[in-house]
């Protein structure tokens, strides 16, 4: 059979990488993988497997960064909740683009937010030992699972997309309503998904969060990008939607790595509501020796870890966040890129036989972000792994995000330039023909 990777070099490299079972290959693993097959087969790989940014990073970012190195910053240790000019723009955004208050006391810099999540993960198993258990709504980022696994806590999770909309409610209620659970998590868009939760959803999560007294963790790694709406207009709707409209119990995770196109200098922000920051949780003292939410986070979680972010990343978002704030830097428009994108790949891939798996939003269609999620007729999450790897193409499997539809595959779009997509089209044509 011809295929644009010799068969042989992809069946030798999965059996040195001592992988079993591709659908349960973490997405660093198949990274590692296909970085092999490329370098002994010469073919380069249409790399869907890693969300990583496919967009120049922006220069106002970079220049406020050289300007705060210049200046002398590396050789002071930033302070552990952070340079006051970020606290004062993140605090600024949320209001901006959520129309949300938070002060800037409670918008903590983390290192990227896979940190402010595992530091928050950390926390809130610590606030009752009655609630040792978190609730994610799936699909999900397996790295935040994987995070759970390394810390030792429990977790358990349910795949959202039987139970949208009011029926939300009752599914919740039931992993609520035994009492062991203190905080629920999904990201908004959702990675792997593109779900996108609507306010009336959210406003059930926030009324049970207030219900039962737990945290909800709001990952917004895709903050703006339901690109159905124009959501750039500072300090006036449409806003990015959340939960924090309908419960004071949220901590919003803000990355600049997807939004400003700078997950190499792995920064973010951590805005916890007021309410929940100042709030006093007696069995932390225990553990930390305080019982304050936002203390314990800052000064004993955020210190152990890495003691701040790094200085010049924390210049860099500052000054991204003031541009946007004051209307000078749609940063929404500069990543709409990733939209157009998905439009064209889905309808590649669909033309090639393949379905997509997470394919409605409600009523409507799922819209074209970040990612999409396909599945080809009669071939598991794994089996569909390998095979398009024959064809010089990359992807991870849905079975690791927590998705009951193990056939799946994620597919991100951002590494797929323009330039590329020709090459795509052909390697597809080529599936469908040898699969026919
Ligand atoms: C849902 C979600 N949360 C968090 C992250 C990690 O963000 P960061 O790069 O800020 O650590 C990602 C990155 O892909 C993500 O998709």
């Amino acid at each position: 059979m011809n295929t644009p990777v010799n068969i042989n070099i992809v069946n030798e490299e999965i059996a040195k990488s001592g992988l079993k079972d591709l659908g349960k290959a973490t997405i660093r693993e198949i990274v590692g993988l296909v970085n092999k097959i490329q370098n002994i087969s010469g073919v380069k790989y249409m790399r869907m497997e890693m969300g990583v940014p496919g967009l120049k990073p922006p220069k106002i970012g970079i220049e406020a960064e050289i300007e705060a190195l210049e200046s002398g910053v590396a050789s002071d240790y930033p302070m552990v909740d952070g340079v006051k000019v970020l606290k004062d723009e993140a605090s600024k955004f949320v209001k901006n683009f959520m129309g949300i208050d938070i002060s800037p006391d409670s918008c903590i810099p983390t290192v990227g937010s896979m940190q402010g999540s595992y530091a928050i993960f950390l926390l809130c198993a610590n606030l009752n030992p009655q609630k040792d258990t978190a609730l994610f709504i799936d699909p999900g980022f397996p790295v935040q699972k994987q995070q759970f696994r390394v810390m030792g806590h429990k977790f358990e999770s349910f795949d959202v997309y039987n139970y949208r909309g009011e029926a939300l409610r009752e599914k919740l209620e039931s992993f609520l309503s035994k009492g062991n659970i203190n905080s629920i998590i999904y990201s908004n868009p959702n990675n792997p998904s593109w779900i996108c939760f609507t306010d009336d959803e959210l406003k059930i999560i926030g009324e049970l969060a207030n219900k039962y007294d737990v945290i909800v963790i709001e990952d917004l790694a895709y903050f703006g990008m339901d690109f159905r709406k124009d959501l750039y207009h500072p300090g006036k709707p449409p806003y990015q939607v959340s939960v924090a409209n309908y419960t004071d119990n949220y901590v919003l995770l803000i990355s600049g790595s997807k939004a400003f196109s700078y997950a190499g200098q792995r920064i973010a922000v951590a805005a916890i509501s007021d309410k929940i920051f100042n709030r006093e949780y007696p069995y932390l003292t225990d553990r930390f020796g305080c019982d304050k939410f936002g203390y314990t986070f800052v000064l004993r979680i955020i210190y152990s870890l890495s003691s701040g972010a790094s200085h010049s990343a924390q210049y860099a978002l500052a000054a991204m966040m003031k541009a946007a704030n004051s209307g000078e830097f749609n940063f929404i428009e500069e990543v709409k890129e990733y939209g157009n994108r998905a439009h064209i790949m889905k309808k590649m891939f669909t033309d090639a036989g393949f379905q997509i798996v997470y394919d409605k939003d409600l009523d409507e269609d799922i819209a074209d972000g970040f990612y999409f999620t396909i599945s080809y007729p009669g071939l598991s999450g794994g089996e569909l792994v390998k095979e398009l790897l024959y064809y010089g193409i990359s992807a991870i499997s849905l079975g690791t995000s927590g998705s009951l539809r193990t056939e799946g595959l994620r597919a991100c779009v951002s590494q797929i330039t323009s330039d590329k997509m020709p090459v795509l089209d052909e390697r597809l044509k080529m599936f469908k023909l040898n699969h026919n």
